[in-house]
């Protein structure tokens, strides 16, 4: 039976990470297990930084926004040297197990340990949704409600003024927030990866909805990565009836205080996770599937294709 584990966060830090490190900290010690805190992700973890966590360690932080354990990016991680010097790290703690919380590069490094003999479990922590072998990731539907509560703000003044509105928001290669919180707030306009960008389309579309349907404004939500937001909303002015202006979120979006969505995702996910440990497996990630918890081996969940939002998209151009 598995005696000691250890715990972390890598890549971008997500709401609900503190939700998942808490489960997997009272969810480990109710099991008769240790369990290690590892802070800054990988680099912590290949430093030494760890430190043994009590059920008090983690009193109170559901509610907060973050990683109490840090987090960082640590590209050298994907070096068998480095990954066997954070082995030979635990080891000298004693730790057998890590649940490592984050996206795919975090799974990457997960499925390494795993692979030279410490068992590891990956949760999916991002606010990018961009992980195939879970509907949700954890931290997703805290930026949205970050993300819709922005654009509200920015309908009401665009509203005012016959403006349109272009807001760009994260989510790496995924267009899942563009095209989620473009849903929620009824924009009139999402552009995203999936979705592609043609410029002349979207002035088409916006002369369209400024003429013939009389908008008094117009949302547009992209996705980080596809254009620069302030020289579309230049474009915009320039060609359309509307005066166009850009709002960059930015690092807004993975702020704040878990929704109640996020904090029972996590804390469900960082239970199973414990449990997967103890039942002796290791290179498995968690994920939820309609309302169920589910574990795939790492290895096939990073060859997973994500399930298309075609048709969430047409519905979006239906309704507008
Ligand atoms: O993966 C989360 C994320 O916020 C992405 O949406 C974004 O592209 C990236 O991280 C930003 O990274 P950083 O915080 O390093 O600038």
């Amino acid at each position: 039976m598995i005696k000691k584990i250890g715990v972390l966060t890598s890549g971008g830090d997500a709401p609900g990470m503190n939700a998942a490190i808490r489960a997997v900290v009272r969810s480990g010690i109710a099991r008769g297990i240790e369990v290690y805190g590892i802070y800054d992700g990988y680099k912590g973890l290949v430093e030494g930084h760890i430190v043994k966590m009590e059920r008090s360690s983690v009193s109170d932080i559901m509610i907060r926004g973050g990683t109490i354990l840090g987090t960082a990016r640590l590209p050298e991680f994907k070096d068998p040297k480095v990954v066997l010097e954070g082995k030979k790290m635990l080891e000298s703690f004693g730790i057998e197990a890590v649940v490592c919380i984050g996206g795919d590069g975090t799974y990457r490094g997960a499925l390494a340990l795993t692979n030279v003999g410490i068992n590891c479990i990956g949760l999916p922590g991002t606010i990018d949704n961009d992980i195939s072998s879970t509907d949700q990731t954890i931290g997703f539907d805290t930026a949205l409600n970050t993300v819709i509560e922005a654009i509200d703000k920015l309908r009401d003044t665009s509203a005012s003024h016959h403006r349109c509105s272009v807001i760009e928001v994260m989510g790496n290669h995924c267009g899942d927030i563009a095209l989620y919180s473009g849903i929620s707030s009824g924009a009139e306009i999402i552009i995203s990866p999936e979705k592609g960008y043609d410029e002349a389309e979207i002035l088409e579309r916006l002369n369209e909805l400024d003429v013939k349907r009389n908008k008094r404004h117009a949302i547009v939500v992209i996705s980080e990565k596809m254009t620069d937001a302030e020289l579309l909303a230049k474009k915009i002015s320039e060609n359309t009836g509307f005066s166009g202006r850009a709002t960059v979120l930015g690092h807004i979006q993975r702020g704040g205080s878990p929704s109640a969505y996020d904090r029972v995702l996590a804390t469900r996910m960082g239970d199973k996770a414990v449990e997967i440990l103890v039942n002796g497996e290791g290179g498995k990630c968690v994920g939820i599937r309609g309302n169920e918890i589910v574990y795939y081996d790492i290895e096939e969940a990073l060859n997973m294709t994500k399930k298309s939002r075609k048709s969430l998209y047409e519905l979006q151009e239906r309704l507008i």
